[in-house]
């Protein structure tokens, strides 16, 4: 499809739930200790989902924080798009729910994308291209639970996620904008989580009794080399495609996920870490609303500037990955 305007981020906005869960507080939970969560992972706590919310009412307040923070009315928007891995329905949508929230039923198209922690890039991809062709506006939203699905006797993993979500308005822009973009894919069975609907009372289906199937399982140092290569990958393309030298890069916002990844991405890319946000201490795996979330801390706290060279880089389940170059615009 042929992009006829400069499609670029015009606003940011971020949700992060009230309850904090610290690693001392896992400590009564699972075998393990507040330093070892630390050193292996740079976590310190997470946000925890409250039992009133879910997945579009968090995708709700960061939507609406980042269309004031673009001056764009609902109204205006063509796509509300959320990446999610943990929308609390199949159907109706996460975004559609938060597009009856916005008052704006009827006037434009609104869905859910599926891709893992990859999610807002996937999302952000797709409204790129939908938008382009006539210059029209997105919504653009990471929200995820995914404590909703964590198995809390499981140390291996219930130390790493917290919930959240994370959005971005895009639209047509003079200068800047989206410069170079990519998602892949490719089947991995090593960070899974398996649905259940129907098999406990399905004729269909052979008897069998209730399964953790629908907890996320993980081979962590599987799923660590395979983000390690995924965020070289990244790098690798985007400068290419875009046809500049990694040291042109003048922030890098990276999935999240663990510090010690954060760290390997800035030697690969021969930058200093100062040019890495990094709020993953405080937030820990966000899942699709890590990149948002953090993207939104760093223009908050004026870390991006109007012309700068901005890398939105993502991974995770799937497995899947991608990355976007923007030009900042304000
Ligand atoms: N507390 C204490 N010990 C723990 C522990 C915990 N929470 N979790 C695992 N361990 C133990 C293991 O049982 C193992 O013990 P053993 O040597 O006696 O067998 C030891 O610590 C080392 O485990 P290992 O899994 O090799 O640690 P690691 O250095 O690879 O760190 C992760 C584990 C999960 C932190 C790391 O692999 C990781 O971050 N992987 C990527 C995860 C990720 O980002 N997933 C999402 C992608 S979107």
């Amino acid at each position: 499809m042929a992009l006829h305007r400069r499609i670029g981020i015009l606003g940011t906005g971020a949700y992060a739930p009230a309850q904090i869960l610290t690693n001392k507080d896992l400590e009564k939970m699972v075998d393990t200790s507040e330093s070892w969560i630390l050193e292996r992972t740079g976590i310190q706590e997470r946000r925890i989902i409250g039992p009133d919310e879910d997945i579009a009412t968090m995708a709700l307040a960061a939507g609406r924080q980042a269309l004031a923070n673009a001056g764009i009315e609902a109204s205006r928007l063509s796509f509300i798009i959320v990446g999610t891995n943990s929308a609390d329905y199949l159907f109706p949508a996460a975004a559609i729910r938060v597009q009856d929230a916005l008052g704006v039923n009827r006037q434009l198209a609104a869905f859910d994308l599926q891709a893992g922690c990859t999610g807002f890039n996937y999302a952000l991809y797709v409204a790129e291209h939908l938008t382009a062709p006539e210059g029209k506006y997105a919504l653009v939203i990471g929200s995820d639970a995914s404590s909703r699905f964590t198995n809390w006797t499981d140390r291996s993993t219930c130390i790493l996620f917290g919930d959240g979500a994370g959005a971005v308005v895009v639209g047509p822009v003079p200068q800047g904008g989206i410069k170079t973009s990519f998602l892949a894919s490719a089947l991995s069975m090593k960070l899974l989580c398996q649905t259940e609907f129907n098999a406990e009372n399905s004729p269909f289906l052979p008897p069998h009794q209730t399964t953790h199937r629908h907890f996320l399982t993980m081979d962590g140092p599987e799923i660590f080399k395979f983000a390690v290569n995924a965020v070289k990958e990244s790098i690798r393309r985007i400068v290419e495609m875009s046809r500049i030298e990694r040291e042109e890069l003048d922030y890098v916002i990276l999935h999240q996920a663990n510090h010690r990844i954060i760290e390997a991405a800035a030697r690969f890319a021969k930058l200093p870490l100062e040019k890495f946000y990094v709020n993953v201490h405080r937030y820990g795996n966000t899942s699709a609303a890590s990149v948002p979330l953090a993207l939104h801390e760093a223009v908050t706290e004026g870390k991006i500037k109007a012309g700068d060279k901005v890398l939105l880089v993502s991974f995770g389940a799937g497995v899947t990955w991608g990355a976007a170059l923007v030009i900042w615009s304000y």
